[in-house]
């Protein structure tokens, strides 16, 4: 069924609900009772369009993958931004085979097959009703050792661009087949199997991960495409990754499929036990239950406050384009929200995704140095995102998107129940006053805080991020990281603190016996688009400064003043953040102002946050130079979206954020784009073992003079008659 239909099925329904207990029922409390224990029960949860009822199919295996059956195949984009459908896959990988570089060549990989945004320019001019502009799709392909870029254009049929990488290190993001097809291959060498034999893991208990290698400058990674492949015994648990089999691992030709090397240090390294480590409920259930809470959930007896009409999400004053993405994960365009004032709506931000992450673990050793991953384009953020699970990634009153994404030889498969889209009620207040006892005036007024919020959660393998884009009416754009998931473990042959003498050689916490949380750091590096009120902006520094007073001119010494700074160029907007020098970052369209005369702004506010202390000439540092700072601003270029490259796997740090900045490129009065990272340091600790509680951080995206007044003012309070109480079960 398709969405609108769907929508259309459930308002009427509730409309023949309604009837029935109307004329049945003239009582308004039984009503309301009889109404909503009537959605207490209900199923009102909404899955996307290819799984109106039975939203997971879980796949069991990668290659279930392909050729599901249940999408809808007849889907046509709506949008300009629309991802690609199954059809135009189908298409783009007709028109490759027939293009002389496939032809010729048995062994090929696309790597990537995505949407090629048409020009900003044109989709800020297009509207609803208009002629679809020009579907093209955007191919990144690997044929015989070399990185090509195509644009496949579907109305003409024919590849309207080929460039080949040129000197531009690194490449392509692995394909899942990649991913698979690498951890076989340390079990053809005899010396690997002996190492893992010796050690008393049997060889069927093995469960191995390809590790993206880095790059270090060393002969060997020239001209070829490494990994490195390490394993763990999953006898006795599926929490594998708590039972490092230490010190052996495996350097992998990507493409020839051949061990080059194999190393094995700490024999001695007994694999830990592995007691205790499985997390599953099933498990948990069998050592007694632990029920903290009575179940909770939120209900809408009237139906969510949103709509979606294909990709395009409708809320309260919000309007965006959501898609999926392989590399991105979740991509926010042409966010706009509605003025109250004028009710026109007023573009915020063009383009917000999270365009790259850095992952470096603090250990220096043999088996651990290389381990410095770029989620996104090393393993692609999108791929990884798993289908969530409902009533429990996401509350039940959640839509499901699901993402359609090519595997290796371009078919396409279903990415199902991808990104949920949910309203949430935290109990918070959006804005509330009373007057105290003093004034003699009796008023208070209580707003409550309702959000949406757009979320993926993406397993790379051990680890899982939990990205969320969260919607205020009050004009505010929340984008929240969680990380949850399971540590990368060392394994270790002490058991005890107190068998340690140096700590400081530990690399980390000792977490249960024969195990250490290796100490890493997590960075997430956002691309945002803004467009405040236009295209055309400016990024303002407004520098937060102690002014002291002269002599005599007040009893106080010193005061806080805001001194705003228009950065002019690139260099202007390379920012760390400092606690003791604080600044506000807004961004401003410098030629529109509010009714008394501030030029209407955006402001980022960052939250919680670590930075990278890594020294900047570190291979590492040097290829996620993008967090080398907080925040950077660059004038908007198309080709410039991924923070650590286009081709980021065993890249050298020739095509960072930081190489585009560098070139200080005018910034004022332009159409720019805001780059932010969100940082953890992780020092793990014992509560981290053997799955991580989720932890957060953010930043907001808050209007600063966009709007006359609180834009939320004339929105009501909740009354009693508004939310019915369900009551618990007789029984209860
Ligand atoms: C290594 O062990 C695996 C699993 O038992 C086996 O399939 C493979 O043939 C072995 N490799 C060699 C070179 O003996
Ligand atoms: C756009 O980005 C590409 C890649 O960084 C660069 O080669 C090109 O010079 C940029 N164009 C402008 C106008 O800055």
């Amino acid at each position: 069924m398709e969405a609108k239909n769907l929508w259309r099925f459930l308002v009427l329904s509730i409309g023949v609900v309604l009837v029935l207990l109307v004329t049945r029922l003239p009582n308004k409390e039984a009503l309301d009772c009889n109404l909503y224990s009537g959605w207490c029960t209900s199923k009102n949860r909404f899955y996307s369009s290819a799984h109106p009822n039975n939203p997971i199919k879980k796949p069991s295996s990668f290659s279930t993958y392909h050729h599901n059956q249940h999408h809808d195949e007849s889907e046509i984009p709506e949008h300009p931004l629309d991802p690609l459908t199954i059809q135009e896959f189908n298409k783009v990988r007709t028109i490759l085979s027939n293009h002389p570089l496939f032809k010729s060549s048995s062994t090929y990989t696309l790597n990537s097959v995505v949407l090629e945004e048409p020009d900003k320019k044109l989709v800020l001019k297009w509207k609803k009703g208009d002629p679809p502009l020009p579907r093209k799709a955007s191919v990144v392909a690997y044929v015989k050792g070399d990185s090509h870029v195509l644009t496949v254009d579907l109305e003409t049929g024919q590849v309207a661009s080929h460039k080949t990488t040129g000197s531009v290190s690194g490449y392509p993001t692995m394909t899942m087949e990649d991913m698979v097809g690498v951890l076989e291959v340390p079990l053809k060498s005899t010396e690997f199997n002996r190492s893992i034999t010796k050690r008393g893991v049997n060889l069927a208990d093995l469960a191995c991960l390809p590790i993206s290698s880095g790059w270090y400058g060393t002969p060997v990674e020239e001209n070829r495409r490494l990994i490195k492949v390490q394993c763990y015994s999953k006898e006795g648990t599926v929490n594998f990754y708590m039972k490092p089999i230490e010190g052996v691992t495996a350097l992998v030709d990507m493409d020839r499929k051949e061990v080059l090397a194999i190393s094995d240090n700490g024999q001695n390294i007994p694999v830990a036990n592995g007691i205790n480590t499985d997390y599953r409920y099933s498990i948990q259930k069998l050592n007694g239950e632990l029920r903290l809470l009575n179940p909770i959930s939120l209900e809408q007896p009237k139906g969510p406050s949103f709509t979606i009409e294909g990709h395009l999400v409708k809320w309260a004053n919000w309007e965006f384009h959501l898609r999926p993405d392989p590399r991105a994960g979740t991509i926010i365009s042409q966010a706009k929200v509605r003025d109250p004032d004028t009710s026109k709506l007023r573009s915020v931000m063009y383009k917000g995704f999270t365009s790259e992450l850095f992952v470096p673990y603090m250990d220096p050793t043999e088996g651990w140095y290389f381990k410095t991953y770029m989620d996104a384009g090393e393993y692609g953020f999108g791929l990884q995102a798993m289908p969530l699970d409902p009533l429990n990634d996401c509350p039940r009153n959640a839509y499901y998107m699901d993402g359609v994404f090519a595997s290796s030889d371009g078919t396409p498969y279903l990415q199902p129940n991808m990104i949920c889209i949910f309203e949430s009620y935290a109990g918070d207040i959006a804005w509330r006053h009373a007057e105290c006892p003093i004034t003699d005036l009796k008023v208070t007024e209580v707003r409550p805080k309702v959000t949406l919020v757009v979320r993926m959660a993406a397993a790379v393998a051990n680890y899982d991020y939990i990205v969320d884009w969260e919607f205020q009416t009050d004009g505010l754009i929340r984008a929240k990281v969680g990380l949850s998931g399971i540590l990368m473990v060392k394994g270790t042959t002490n058991e005890n603190m107190d068998q340690v003498p140096n700590q400081e050689y530990l690399y980390g916490t000792l977490l249960s016996e024969n195990i250490i949380g290796v100490i890493h750091d997590h960075f997430i590096t956002y691309y945002l688009d803004m467009d405040v009120d236009g295209s055309d902006n400016s990024f303002v520094k407004v520098n937060i400064k102690k002014q002291e007073t002269s002599r005599g001119e007040s009893p106080r010494k010193s005061y806080l003043k805001a001194v705003k700074k228009v950065a002019k160029t690139e260099k202007d907007a390379q920012i760390r953040l400092q606690l003791y020098e604080p600044s506000e970052f807004h961004v401003v369209n410098p030629l529109k102002k509010t009714r008394v005369g501030n030029p209407v702004g955006y402001k980022l506010v960052p939250g919680a946050t670590a930075a990278s202390l890594l020294d900047p000439e570190d291979p590492p540092q040097k290829r996620a130079a993008f967090t080398n700072n907080q925040l950077w601003v660059t004038p908007y270029n198309k080709s410039e979206q991924w923070a650590g490259g286009l081709f980021v796997y065993q890249s050298k740090g020739d095509d960072t954020l930081q190489v585009w900045s560098n070139r200080d490129r005018p910034i004022e009065n332009k159409d720019i784009v805001l780059w932010y990272t969100i940082g953890f340091h992780h020092i793990p600790c014992q509560e981290d073992y053997p799955i991580m509680p989720t932890v957060s951080s953010s930043f907001d995206l808050k209007p600063a003079n966009f709007f006359e007044r609180n834009p939320i003012l004339g929105v009501p309070p909740n009354f009693e008659d508004d939310l019915p109480v369900c009551k618990a079960r007789d029984s209860a």
